[in-house]
């Protein structure tokens, strides 16, 4: 899909994947449509790609309630006629081993956010997206197809929406795409603080840093950008993560070995 022209709505497009993306597919001609919470930062970047002779618009919404996504769809439609993609960004993550959990009531936030709300946005935009033929791109992680320490409840929120999309996908094969990007550590993001944390708090102000091997924040969103324009059905960001899905097969004891000494050395933060 060549984005000039295209009208995209991107959920959680007030910070770091879903607000680069905006900028960077604005530039590429495309009609962005930006929803999240933080109307400030919204309107800020907006400001921006308009400012710059692009075209956005910022929408308020809360994605765990299915009125304000039939409000985004809705608002998409008058303003521009007609989606052409749907980028499933807006999320909320974890870190916390489960059996120190102590207010589980997060575990529900997560799965509200990361997979009800995607499924929210999907069931309001489907009808217009097979109108265009349009895709369908979530930001994913590779946590998803293997597990991770710290992040059950994220890790879980994710498996969901790939196998909700892997249906999709299958039911309306010849009218929507799907892209999903499964993307490692990437850096210049708020998702590290704004996770919760074992009591149930934001772990605002983290100081634990990223590994050497994290993602800049815009390398990341050109590749997911490239990846749009090729038609792919799935990218790896890193590359390197493709491989998952074979050792998980093959040699799952040791994939599973190395992440956990990973994180037990604080290398894999
Ligand atoms: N950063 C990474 O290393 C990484 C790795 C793998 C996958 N991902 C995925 O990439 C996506 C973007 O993450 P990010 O790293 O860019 O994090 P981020 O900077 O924290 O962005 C998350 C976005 O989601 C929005 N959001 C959260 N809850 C929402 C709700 N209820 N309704 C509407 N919007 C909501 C936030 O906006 P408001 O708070 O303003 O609503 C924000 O714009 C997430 O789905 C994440 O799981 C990130």
């Amino acid at each position: 899909m060549n984005p000039k022209g295209k009208v995209f709505i991107i959920t959680g497009a007030s910070s770091g994947i879903g607000a680069e993306l905006a900028l960077q597919l604005s530039k590429k001609g495309a009609y962005v449509v930006c929803a999240a919470r933080t109307i400030e930062n919204l309107e800020s970047i907006c400001r921006k790609i308009n400012r710059d002779g692009n075209h956005s618009f910022a929408i308020q919404a809360d994605i765990t309630d299915k009125t304000q996504c039939d409000k985004i769809v809705k608002v998409a439609i008058e303003k521009y006629n007609k989606i052409d993609a749907l980028v499933l960004n807006a999320g909320i993550s974890m870190w916390a081993k489960f059996d120190e959990v102590e207010d589980i009531g997060f575990f529900k936030t997560i799965m509200e956010t990361n997979y009800m709300g995607s499924v929210y946005c999907v069931h309001s935009a489907l009808p217009f997206l097979k109108n265009s033929k349009g895709k369908i791109i979530s930001c994913s992680t590779a946590q998803a197809i293997m597990g991770f320490p710290n992040h059950s409840g994220y890790v879980a929120s994710k498996h969901a929406l790939h196998g909700f999309l892997s249906t999709i996908r299958m039911e309306n094969k010849s009218d929507i795409t799907i892209l999903e990007a499964v993307l490692g550590w990437i850096k210049g993001t708020n998702l590290r603080n704004n996770s919760f944390k074992y009591d149930g708090k934001k772990q605002s102000g983290s100081t634990r840093k990223h590994t050497k091997e994290a993602i800049p924040l815009s390398l990341c969103v050109r590749t997911i950008i490239t990846s749009i324009e090729k038609d792919l059905d799935t990218v790896y960001v890193p590359k390197k993560l493709s491989l998952i899905p074979f050792l998980k097969l093959f040699f799952r004891s040791f994939l599973e070995r190395k992440v956990t000494e990973a994180i037990d050395k604080n290398k894999l933060v």
